[in-house]
């Protein structure tokens, strides 16, 4: 065990689970939150989900269930949070002014040494840390959810943001097991999201347009591309389907470009008719009530996923 504090500021969804990822790697954890009923819900969760990780043999770290609950707390009081941390993740709601309201608080009292970073998924680092007086510490930290499931973690300074807190924030991120990448600089959107974007605007119009169901797009991703993507990246495939990245692009690139020209415009996602349609087919696909059912479906299936990713890395 180690005996770092880090501080959780949230304990949803998220901030529940940073508090796992960082108790099983032995570092003291504080969490804290507005409301005091939230806290002692997210210690309850904890204490069941490190217990139920342990039982199928899925917790990470060399800790047991107890002994990473043990390095457990919770506060009411952001002072008391603050105080000698090296470092603090930041899963409050994603509304501009709240971030932006913590950030002022917290800028009053942290000590020099903390690094500030944010969950955020939509919020530029910039946004929420201009002006501050500890801005070089802060930062962005994306997680996908569920993180502790998922280990990507999309890390992005400002343009204040020292080299030397983003290097601090990816040694702790690899310390942890997760898999860090590095933006240089703030983006809208970040890495993940303008991939997933720009996925999202092709299936609208082919569904619009009648050319395949939701049903029949998802098994283009899943039994098709996502399976490939799940080891190599699209890069990597591109360079082993051809003799290479060049040889690739010579013999594809004209193709790629003849289909990209006929994309059509960024589609304005709204309700109306082709919601309609979506949606009537994703819950035929999962009807509402059985969405938990799915998500813990989704979760054992990325654990397994993740084990097996990791005998291939060896
Ligand atoms: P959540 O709604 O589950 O939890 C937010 C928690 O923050 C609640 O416990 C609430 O009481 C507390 N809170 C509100 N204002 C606070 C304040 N001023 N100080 C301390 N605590 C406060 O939210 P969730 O889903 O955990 O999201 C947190 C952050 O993580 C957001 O920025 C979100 O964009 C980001 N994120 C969420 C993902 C998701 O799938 N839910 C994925 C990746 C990032």
């Amino acid at each position: 065990m180690k005996t770092e504090k880090i501080g959780i500021v949230g304990s949803g969804l998220i901030g529940r689970a940073w508090s796992m990822l960082f108790t099983s790697a032995g570092y003291q954890v504080m969490l804290y939150d507005i409301l005091p009923d939230q806290l002692s819900a997210a210690l309850e969760y904890i204490d069941i989900e490190l217990h139920r990780l342990e039982e199928h043999g899925l917790l990470r770290g060399h800790l047991t269930a107890e002994q990473q609950f043990k390095c457990l707390r919770t506060t009411s009081d952001l002072k008391e949070l603050s105080r000698k941390a090296i470092f603090i993740q930041e899963c409050i709601p994603e509304r501009i002014e709240w971030k932006r309201s913590l950030y002022q608080q917290l800028d009053d009292i942290l000590e020099e040494q903390t690094i500030v970073s944010s969950s955020t998924s939509t919020f530029m680092p910039s946004l929420f840390t201009e002006g501050l007086r500890h801005c070089h510490n802060m930062l962005v930290s994306h997680p996908l959810n569920p993180p502790y499931y998922i280990p990507l973690v999309e890390i992005v300074p400002a343009p204040w943001t020292s080299p030397q807190a983003v290097e601090f924030t990816r040694q702790l991120m690899l310390e942890i097991q997760q898999k860090p990448v590095t933006l240089k600089r703030e983006v809208l959107g970040f890495a993940t999201n303008r991939i997933q974007y720009a996925i999202l605007n092709e299936i609208w119009h082919l569904v619009d347009k009648d050319i395949l169901t939701v049903r029949d797009i998802d098994t283009v991703m899943n039994e098709g591309l996502g399976l490939r993507y799940a080891f190599l990246g699209p890069m990597e495939t591109a360079h082993l389907n051809a003799e290479g990245i060049r040889d690739y692009i010579q013999r594809f690139g004209g193709e790629i470009h003849k289909v990209s020209e006929t994309y059509d415009a960024i589609p304005k996602m709204e309700p109306g008719p082709t919601l309609d349609k979506i949606a009537e087919q994703c819950e035929e696909m999962v009807p509402r009530d059985m969405l938990a059912t799915r998500r813990k479906e989704r979760d054992a299936f990325l654990t397994k996923l993740s084990a097996l990713k990791k005998e291939f890395e060896k």
